[in-house]
């Protein structure tokens, strides 16, 4: 892959947690990573740290990935400043809002986790060069919790399985669905998961919708792959791949995770930097393809 500094990384919710570890892993390996944050002072002491840490190749800019106008923003730095990017790692993500579970409080996840991913991936897609070697990436960071053994209803299962067929009007109609019932109190009947004891749960509450979006990031990847090779013409080559990084102590478990975040960016900073050739458009974890 070309000289170590000509690569660029975008990685989103990186002031801390395991989005700050891989850019502070990707750092290291001499690549140029885009430290995005949606606050800017604690972005920008994200950066100071690293910076502390003689790692001088990291760059900040603001990123909420709720909002459209900040994702554009985004985009047109990234094109004044570099001409493109070689890979994207979506990593933002909330679980706990610490509020009941209301159309707002629900749409708020759905907002980050799945729609956030896709507008920041869409946004920044065209960004991506076509000559990096072994393609350009799009890595997203999922959760296992996204697995669709979660889900009770056999309809979806059955669907969302079905990778090669996958759209991304199909995952969109399963997250408005869930919106849908949330509105409607018709959880229940919706087989959305309700295995999680919630009320006791680190992610706190709603997990079933942290559960659902992140379900429809990994069907998006899914989605994505089969867009991206069905282009016409050659192209340019782009890997997309969905992975958890392991129930990882951070605040978003309010640090009752029993990995460190060096463990948990392990997946995510191996697949930008080997792209493997198999299980592209697949859900990844510990270095491995795991079930969907
Ligand atoms: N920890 C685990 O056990 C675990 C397991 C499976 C998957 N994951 C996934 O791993 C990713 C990173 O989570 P983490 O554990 O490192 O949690 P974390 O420490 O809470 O970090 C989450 C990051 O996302 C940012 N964020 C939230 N909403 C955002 C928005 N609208 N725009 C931009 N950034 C936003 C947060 O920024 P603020 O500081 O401004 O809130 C923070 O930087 C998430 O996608 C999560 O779902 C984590």
């Amino acid at each position: 892959m070309g000289k170590e500094a000509e690569r660029y990384v975008v990685v989103t919710g990186a002031n801390k947690g395991i989005g700050l570890e891989i850019v502070r892993q990707l750092a290291k390996e001499g690549i140029t990573v885009v430290l995005t944050a949606r606050d800017e002072t604690r972005g920008k002491e994200a950066l100071e740290s690293l910076k502390s840490q003689e790692l001088h190749n990291v760059n900040f800019h603001p990123l909420d990935v709720a909002s459209q106008e900040s994702i554009l923003a985004l985009a047109d730095w990234l094109r004044k400043t570099y001409g493109g990017i070689d890979i994207l790692i979506n990593n933002a993500g909330i679980a706990s809002v610490d509020k009941d579970v209301t159309f707002e409080t629900v749409k708020l996840v759905l907002d980050t986790n799945y729609f956030g991913v896709k507008n920041v991936t869409k946004a920044l897609l065209p960004l991506l060069h076509d000559d990096t070697p072994g393609g350009a990436r799009v890595i997203v960071v999922a959760s296992r919790l996204g697995q669709l053994k979660n889900l009770e209803s056999k309809d979806y299962v059955k669907t969302l399985s079905d990778r090669e067929h996958l759209t991304e009007e199909v995952v969109d109609s399963f997250v408005n669905h869930h919106l849908k019932d949330v509105v409607d109190g018709s959880k229940k009947e919706g087989g959305w998961p309700n295995w999680i004891d919630w009320v006791n749960s680190p992610f706190g509450r709603p997990v079933e919708a942290y559960s659902v979006s992140k379900v429809a990031v990994i069907a998006y990847v899914s989605a994505l792959h089969n867009t991206l090779v069905a282009r016409p013409g050659s192209g340019k080559k782009i890997n997309v791949f969905s992975c958890c990084p392991g129930y990882v102590a951070t605040d978003l478990n309010k640090n009752r995770g029993t990995k460190t975040v060096e463990e948990g960016a392990d997946t995510p900073v191996w697949l930008a930097l080997q792209s493997p050739e198999e299980g592209i458009g697949k859900l990844w974890a510990e270095r491995k393809v795991v079930d969907f």
